[in-house]
């Protein structure tokens, strides 16, 4: 059994994420480790709230809160809601850590030594009146290109033309509206990509599984050469680089997309000292992170968002590889099309969309997992409406695994009882249907291995419908009258099934899944049992006299009126929505 080291990108610290973060990379990353821990794989799934930069430090003036104090709330509201989302890391840590600073400093150190890094003095934007340098996209002014006069000193939000903030006509700072913005020399430490694309092309070349839009977006990034990367800021707020190495570049600190991925060593750096006792936490993290003291065999899957690619395939990995040292890089790197609102973005800025917070209250977390997995933007970005979600909700879970189960739970108490029927012998149907199941639970693993979420859903809902198929073939309902022991087989056989279901759904719907399971069987399913040979696993665990606990409606009908009042609401109207694409606020 393989060892599996799972992170999902890290969300910003300011603000409750919305459905179409959550799908990019917390939720598949659940859905992946829930399986591979049922698969019976050790696994390590790390997450941790990304918080230094700029939007940082002005949603806390927003909030009226020094920054530190900001970020340490926030991030008792962002892991409290992945947890109520099922979300079941080993650890959710936070970059801004200590365990997180001894590590940048360390890979800037390294890079250092290693001839990757550069001192150069570059033009930065200063406002007087705000009294700091200003990041490029919090300079405001007219588009040379198309004359948007709300363009931002990176890109324009209108054209989508790259821009310098020197390029604005009529700049103005985006923080207090001052247009008296001055242009200063400020030396920063620079990492040589340019010098490490060999090292990088080479490792690319090597990931030869990655998928097609993980793979595209490395290829044009290393095609059209890489350019040198400012690695620090002139901000107050992050981790300071150390003078001692960095003299020149004294009193700034790095940029935040510099510390926030190396914060997936940081966290397993955390759960290592609070899992351990501290002699032995060291060599823990190395046998995740470094391939020279015991991390060879680690299987490394990453989950993000396409904007998050080249940071993961380029940025970080040239941390890595530049430090000259042996830390184990990313095997599998799984990225996500956008999730949009009505073909609109979703908006943390705007409060545009569907928030986590928001969801939870209206629903519980499975009726989400089940449909943002089994829709997840993967070839394509997907649109979420309302009337969507309802349909999946409705004829996925409710009329599917849920009828399917409580049709034959039902039966079981009417006729026999609290407990699995006795008598009766397996005949042609019953071997079929069992045979059906293994044949679209192989499908689903298959899926599920190469990491297809929406392939692999599907194949659950065919081995959930299997069930029906089965009752409807065999009407336990009619035969109950006429032959009492054929009866019996058929509910036993639909109460193997069940299990198979439950065991089969723990990735996706696992609150649901583990109540089912509880339910049919007695006790919470152990890990190791989701494999090829659940089925045969389920028939030897279903035992006439067995104990069922009906385990009430799994899931319920979502109306018309909820869709009609969630669309009043949330807003159900395309037209009000932006062009899809990024956030217009992350980390500058
Ligand atoms: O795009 C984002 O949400 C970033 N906070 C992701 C960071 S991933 C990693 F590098 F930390
Ligand atoms: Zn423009």
């Amino acid at each position: 059994m393989a060892r599996h080291l799972i992170t999902s990108a890290l969300p910003y610290i300011n603000g409750v994420k919305h459905l179409g973060n959550l799908v990019g990379s917390m939720l598949p990353a659940d859905v992946a480790a829930r399986y591979l821990r049922a698969a019976g794989h050790e696994v390590l799934a790390i997450c941790a709230t990304d918080e230094h930069g700029t939007p940082a430090e002005l949603a806390a003036v927003a909030a009226g809160l020094p920054v530190e104090e900001y970020c340490a709330q926030q991030y008792v509201v962002q892991k409290e809601l992945g947890e109520r989302f099922g979300l079941s890391w080993d650890h959710y840590g936070r970059t801004s850590r200590p365990q997180n600073r001894v590590l940048t400093d360390h890979f800037a150190a390294r890079l250092h030594a290693e001839g990757f890094t550069e001192i150069r003095s570059t033009p930065q934007v200063y406002s007087v009146a705000d009294g700091r340098f200003l990041p490029d996209r919090y300079v405001v002014g007219t588009c040379p290109n198309c004359g948007f006069e709300r363009a931002r000193g990176d890109q324009c939000e209108q054209c989508g033309k790259q821009l310098d903030p020197t390029d604005l006509i009529e700049p103005r700072s985006a923080i207090s509206g001052s247009a008296e913005l001055e242009v200063r020399e400020s030396a920063h430490v620079f990492m040589r990509q340019a010098a490490l694309a060999g090292r990088i092309r080479a490792w690319v070349d090597t990931r030869t599984e990655w998928p097609q839009l993980t793979r595209s977006i490395a290829d044009k990034w290393l095609d059209e050469g890489l350019q040198d990367r400012g690695i620090t800021r002139d901000l107050s707020w992050g981790f300071p680089v150390d003078p001692e190495v960095f003299p020149e570049a004294a009193g700034k600190v790095y940029y935040v997309w510099f510390d926030a991925p190396i914060g997936y060593l940081g966290a397993t750096r955390e759960w290592a000292d609070l899992t351990c006792t501290p002699d032995r936490a060291e060599a823990e993290f190395d046998r995740w992170w470094r391939t020279d003291r015991g991390a060879e065999d680690v299987v490394y899957t990453q989950f993000m968002g396409k904007d998050n690619v080249p940071f993961h395939t380029i940025g970080f990995p040239g941390t890595l590889l530049g430090s000259g040292e042996p830390w184990k890089l990313v095997d599998r790197l799984k990225s996500f099309n956008w999730l949009t609102y009505y073909g609109g973005k979703f908006s943390t800025s705007d409060h545009r969309g569907v928030f986590m917070s928001d969801a939870l209250e209206l629903l519980p977390a499975d009726y989400w997992r089940w449909y943002l997995v089994s829709n997840a933007p993967e070839s394509d970005d997907t649109s979420f409406t309302w009337p969507l979600f309802a349909d999946s909700v409705n004829k996925e879970l409710v009329a599917t695994l849920g009828n399917f189960v409580n049709r034959t739970v039902t039966q079981v108490v009417r006729h026999f009882g609290e407990q699995v029927p006795a008598g009766g012998e397996p005949e042609a149907p019953e071997l079929e249907a069992l045979d059906a199941a293994r044949a679209r639970l192989w499908e689903y693993l298959v899926h599920m291995d190469a990491l297809e979420f929406r392939k692999a859903s599907a194949a659950l809902r065919s081995l959930w419908a299997e069930g029906n198929v089965y009752l409807e073939r065999r009407e336990p309902w009619r035969t109950v009258k006429t032959d009492r022991d054929r009866t019996a087989c058929t509910l036993r056989t639909a109460l193997v099934l069940a299990v198979v279901d439950a065991v089969a759904s723990i990735p996706f719907i696992p609150h649901t899944a583990e109540r089912l399971a509880t339910c049919l069987t007695g006790s919470t399913v152990p890990a190791g049992l989701l494999d090829a040979g659940l089925v045969d696993r389920a028939l030897a665990a279903v035992q006439p006299g067995a104990a069922v606990v009906p385990p009430g409606l799994l899931f319920e009908k979502v109306a018309d009126e909820q869709i009609a009042a969630w669309e009043d609401r949330f807003g159900g109207d395309a037209d009000a929505a932006g062009s899809p694409g990024a956030d217009p606020v992350v980390n500058g």
